[in-house]
């Protein structure tokens, strides 16, 4: 499967990036279009402000489903009273998964990323969340089409090469966290899941 993640300038604030040679508004109504015409599955970060704008675009395909990634600890600017402590995930055409696989919610909670050089740089558990939201394999074809400080492509290759999230130590927490009934159900019950590199792991 050939992915893209995009993560554009939020409408209107292209300037934040003046230092950048590429940097200009980014059109995401012909992003949108670029990344159903050439991708299989993709995900897009916006702002939440701009979020009626991009659904509303004609690019923006019927089905797609918005996740949310949730900053308990962000940016407080003064008079700004009602805080932007999240930040949509539109993506689309996730690969759909059945039986065994562990389900996973359409939101994460982690903490905005301090002193990476970059206004935006994306925490590494929003990288594995968004790999999984995508329903992500080993062997994929993953583009990050505005790599930034270059994370989300780090992130992509460690997911990759160890074939499981499931052997992040710093991952872990997060798979329970999304599904921590089925998780807490199947360690009362002693279950033992398999993981894609063929060692046995407890869920819980
Ligand atoms: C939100 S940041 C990406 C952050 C990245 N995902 C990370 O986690 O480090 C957006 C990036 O797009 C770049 N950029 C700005 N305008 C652009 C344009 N028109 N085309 C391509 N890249 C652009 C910026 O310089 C910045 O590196």
């Amino acid at each position: 499967m050939k992915i893209a993640y995009a993560d554009p300038p939020y409408i209107g604030y292209s300037r934040y990036y003046k230092d950048d040679p590429n940097c200009a508004e980014v059109d995401h109504n012909e992003l949108m279009a670029m990344m159903c015409r050439e991708y299989d599955a993709w995900a897009l970060s916006c702002y939440t402000n701009s979020l009626k704008t991009i659904l509303g675009y004609p690019s923006c395909p019927e089905d797609v489903r918005i996740g949310a990634w949730i900053k308990p600890f962000c940016s407080w600017k003064p008079n700004q009273r009602i805080v932007y402590a999240w930040e949509p995930v539109i993506f689309w055409n996730p690969r759909q998964k059945v039986g065994k696989e562990v389900s996973v919610r359409d939101w994460i909670s982690a903490n905005m990323t301090m002193e990476k050089g970059l206004m935006g740089a994306k925490p590494i558990k929003v990288c594995y969340w968004l790999f999984e939201v995508l329903g992500a394999e080993a062997g994929d074809i993953f583009t990050d089409l505005y790599p930034g400080t270059g994370i989300v492509t780090r992130a992509w290759e460690n997911w990759n090469n160890q074939m499981s999230v499931k052997n992040l130590p710093m991952f872990e927490s997060a798979l329970t966290q999304h599904a921590p009934d089925a998780a807490k159900a199947a360690a009362q019950k002693g279950v033992l899941r398999k993981n894609r590199s063929g060692k046995r792991a407890g869920v819980a």
